[in-house]
């Protein structure tokens, strides 16, 4: 994906699309006026007549009006006062509209509007984040010809510099943006490759290209690196499949102190094991890695941010397969804590390569908190739809700011509760824990069987996002969900 030169200026040029807002009420925005008055009225008599629509996210192409002037692009905004949600829907079909005409650059007068509650600079990272994003194309060797029809021509975007808007606070929101959405094109290609490509060995070597290209520290455990450790929880699960597992951690250092740790569902693909899924759909379960891939997405916009704090990504990556020589329904295996732990359902995997990571990432990085990130029960999606990623923890002022990035971003989580009540449903006759808790709450039992590896009270919490990292149906893909809700995080710890 190329990356968008993104500048201010006052004004169009002659050859920039010029994207104006039009409303469908009565009182018009100042780009609409000022154009309208400079085309003698001729925008308003277009509207009377039904040539142009105020509808929220209409789009209507005008040539110029003379050699002097650029070509419009006119955006319907729908009704005023405009939220964050709507701004969005505006910004994309703005941009959709802009890369189906063959301009390379575009000047857009949308980030002037007003936004119910969202500052200047948020909503330079939105729209800096959309554009950005609509050059996003799933490329790989098979899909050449397709791709190459439909590659994006826009390689250049203005915005205008409002009044009283401080610039540099404006070109860090357009870094912020940008740079998040490119994170975003990562975790989308690593969450689109199919599992015959992308699997815990090929995930590895990208971690490692990642960590080459932005200087991070890589490390990469392999299964007898893993039997070293005691990693019987991870390796059960991965003993069935003919791909060995990895587990990988990469290093940002930007800042002082103990770092933020991330952890990440590296299942590249999830057939569920002896307990099998049933086939409709199964394809989907290769997006069983977007925590994975989300953990790799941040860690690039970090380091292209240059963002002063240190940062920790670990994923745990492996295949959960059906074979002889799988891990049964019935077994007991213990974990690197020392908790043993019945294997009820080998379906209820992630929860039992997340148990070792997080007992590794702890007593490996010390870190000042942890985020871990899972597409991890079918329940959340059940709870939440496919709107809203489920939030849980041990700590609140943790989960606050999760929750106020999450609105910020537009990337947005709700908190379920981890109480004792919950928990008690993992109770096993044969081992420490089951690792399932029936069929009440399974999002926020899974929740509470991860708490159960937390030491000392470190801050953490946990984004089940089954419902939030990829889309079903014609859109199929992954998302890049969360990686604009984490690094809306990591960016309000570098100012709070
Ligand atoms: N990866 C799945 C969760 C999932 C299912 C995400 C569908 C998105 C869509 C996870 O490993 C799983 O299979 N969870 C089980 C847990 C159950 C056995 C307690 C589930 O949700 O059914
Ligand atoms: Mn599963
Ligand atoms: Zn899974």
């Amino acid at each position: 994906m190329n990356k968008l030169n993104i500048e201010f200026s006052e004004k169009p040029t002659i050859d920039d699309l010029f994207i104006i807002p039009v409303s469908s009420t009565e009182q018009q925005p100042k780009a609409f006026e000022e154009q309208n008055t400079s085309r003698k009225g001729q925008l308003t008599a277009l509207l009377k007549e039904g040539m142009i629509s105020g509808k929220k996210g209409s789009t209507t192409l005008l040539p110029r009006a003379s050699v002097r002037s650029a070509n419009l692009l006119l955006v319907g905004i729908g009704d005023t006062p405009i939220t964050l949600r709507n701004y969005r829907e505006i910004l994309e079909a703005a941009a959709q509209a802009a890369q189906n005409t063959k301009h390379t650059s575009a000047h857009c007068a949308l980030t002037s509007l007003d936004v119910v509650d969202t500052t200047t600079e948020q909503k330079l990272v939105h729209a800096s984040l959309i554009f950005q994003n609509s050059l996003y194309r799933y490329t790989d060797l098979s899909r050449g010809k397709a791709a190459k029809e439909s590659a994006p021509v826009l390689s250049q975007l203005s915005f205008p510099l409002d009044q009283g808007v401080d610039n540099q606070l404006a070109v860090k929101a357009v870094a912020q943006g940008q740079e998040t959405a490119i994170g975003m094109a990562l975790t989308r290609t690593l969450g689109n490759l199919p599992p015959n490509i992308l699997y815990p060995e090929s995930l590895a070597e990208q971690a490692k290209t990642l960590a080459k290209t932005h200087k991070l520290k890589c490390t990469i455990l392999k299964r007898a690196d893993m039997e070293k450790l005691g990693m019987g929880s991870l390796l059960a699960v991965a003993q069935g499949a003919a791909v060995s597992p990895r587990l990988i951690a990469l290093e940002y250092k930007g800042g002082k102190g103990a770092p933020i740790a991330l952890v990440g569902k590296g299942v590249t693909f999830d057939s569920g094991g002896i307990s099998l899924k049933p086939g409709a759909g199964m394809d989907e379960m290769k997006f069983d890695m977007c925590g994975a891939a989300t953990v790799l997405g941040v860690m690039q916009t970090v380091a292209e941010l240059g963002l002063p704090i240190n940062l920790v990504g670990v994923i745990p990556s492996v295949e959960n397969m059906p074979a002889g020589n799988a891990v049964r329904p019935g077994d007991v295996v213990t974990s690197m804590s020392g908790q043993t732990i019945e294997v009820l359902n080998t379906d209820a995997e992630g929860r039992l390569i997340l148990c070792d990571a997080l007992t590794w990432t702890q007593r490996e990085f010390k870190p000042k908190q942890i985020i871990d990130m899972a597409t991890l029960t079918g329940a959340c999606i059940i709870a939440l739809g496919n709107h809203t990623s489920g939030l849980m923890g041990n700590n609140d002022s943790l989960q606050k700011a999760l929750k106020t990035a999450g609105d910020t971003s537009y990337d947005r989580v709700w908190r379920l509760p981890l109480w004792d009540e919950y928990d008690e449903q993992l109770k096993s006759n044969f081992a420490d824990m089951g690792n399932i808790g029936g069929r009440e709450a399974g999002t926020i039992t899974a929740g509470c069987f991860l708490k159960r590896f937390i030491e000392n009270d470190t801050p953490w919490a946990h984004l089940d996002i089954a419902g939030t990292a990829w889309v079903s149906g014609a859109k199929k893909g992954a998302s890049g969900r969360p990686v604009p809700l984490i690094v809306q995080y990591l960016v309000d710890q570098t100012t709070a």
